[in-house]
């Protein structure tokens, strides 16, 4: 198997800033509340003309562009969302059109606010085994669009946005070095959109009795997601051999300041190296990590041979890290 690298990143969010002041004159909530119980102060939300796919397109050429490759020579497109453009085809094929990657073959992915882990190790797998030579990976969402305006406990948690890698056999050093993933199908009715699939179809009723948006029992939520991403970190740094003193930022997704310090306390890894833009851009579930990850290479603040560890967390339940060395 040949080892793989991330050899560019990109992201992109939507121009329109929804702040906490703004969700004050929608629902019965505070720009305090949000901000103790959450650390998020703004988020971003796409334009009527735009969908997870445009969002994931912007993402992907500026990935291309820091990979220094064209759109032909990505051999596959993996697009982990729960926002997809429609039921099918897919948001990676639509991608594949909106940038011309005529070579690649192309899929969604949908692990919620995992997907990108998900996604990645997907990609890595076609990599390592020399099926394809270079991936495309990424997160979009353009959850405003699947969430419930009218319920306070929801509504004030997420935005939109796409980030993008791209993936390659790795050239120096060890690229990802190990990932570590699970689920628990157990806890499926903990957070979901329930209607809109083949269990409960579109019906007047449904649209009324707004199922089509994000339902989740918040606190349940919250203390499976800092056992499962803590484990997920302590699991994926077991298999690559390293321990937290080798890490040099934690990229975790962002849902919640309270779960990431709660996830650094028990790993007790220094906040100062947890990458945390929450408070900018909310929960963009699947597109958490991507953009983060961008944000911090761009800022100059990731160098050659450094580790990082990705780790999420989402409804299914999933969750997922990943361990690599930056090139
Ligand atoms: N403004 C003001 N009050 C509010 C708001 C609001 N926006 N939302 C809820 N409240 C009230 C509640 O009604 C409740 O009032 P009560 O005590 O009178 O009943 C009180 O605040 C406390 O509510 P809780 O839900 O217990 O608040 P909590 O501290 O748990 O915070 C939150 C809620 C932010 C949702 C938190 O539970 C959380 O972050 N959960 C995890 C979310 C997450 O990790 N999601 C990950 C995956 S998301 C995905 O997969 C798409």
């Amino acid at each position: 198997m040949r080892r793989v690298a991330i050899a560019g990143t990109g992201s992109y969010l939507p121009k329109k800033v929804l702040s906490n002041h703004d969700l004050e004159k929608l629902v019965d909530t505070t720009n305090e509340w949000i901000l103790t119980r959450t650390g998020i102060s703004e988020r971003r939300i796409a334009s009527d003309k735009e969908a997870t796919s445009d969002l994931c397109a912007e993402a992907a050429k500026c990935a291309l562009d820091s990979a220094g490759l064209s759109s032909a020579d990505i051999g596959l497109i993996v697009v982990a969302t729960i926002t997809p453009d429609m039921p099918f085809p897919s948001t990676a094929c639509l991608v594949q059109q909106a940038i011309g990657a005529e070579a690649a073959f192309c899929m969604d992915l949908e692990a919620a606010c995992s997907g990108f882990i998900y996604a990645l190790e997907t990609a890595r797998l076609y990599v390592a085994s020399g099926h394809v030579n270079n991936a495309l990976v990424i997160g979009g969402e353009t959850l405003s669009r699947a969430t419930d305006w009218h319920d306070r406990s929801t509504c004030v948690l997420f935005g939109d946005g796409a980030g993008a890698v791209v993936v390659r056999r790795a050239v120096r050093g060890m690229g990802i070095m190990a990932c570590s993933m699970g689920s628990d199908g157990r806890l499926w009715d903990l957070l979901k959109i329930p209607a809109g699939g083949s269990r409960m179809p579109a019906t007047h009723e449904t649209v009324e009795a707004r199922l089509h948006t994000i339902k989740m029992e918040g606190r349940e939520v919250f203390k499976h997601a800092v056992k499962c991403m803590t484990d997920a970190c302590v699991s994926a740094l077991n298999k690559a051999g390293l321990n937290k003193e080798d890490i040099a930022w934690i990229i975790p997704h962002q849902a919640n300041r309270r779960i990431i310090s709660a996830i650094a306390e028990r790993l007790e890894f220094p906040m100062e190296k947890v990458y945390v833009n929450l408070d900018r851009v909310g929960n963009m579930s699947g597109a958490s990590v991507p953009v983060a990850l961008d944000e911090l290479v761009r800022s100059g603040k990731v160098n050659s041979g450094d580790r990082l560890l990705f780790v999420a967390f989402g409804g299914g339940f999933t969750w997922g890290a990943t361990v690599i060395e930056w090139e």
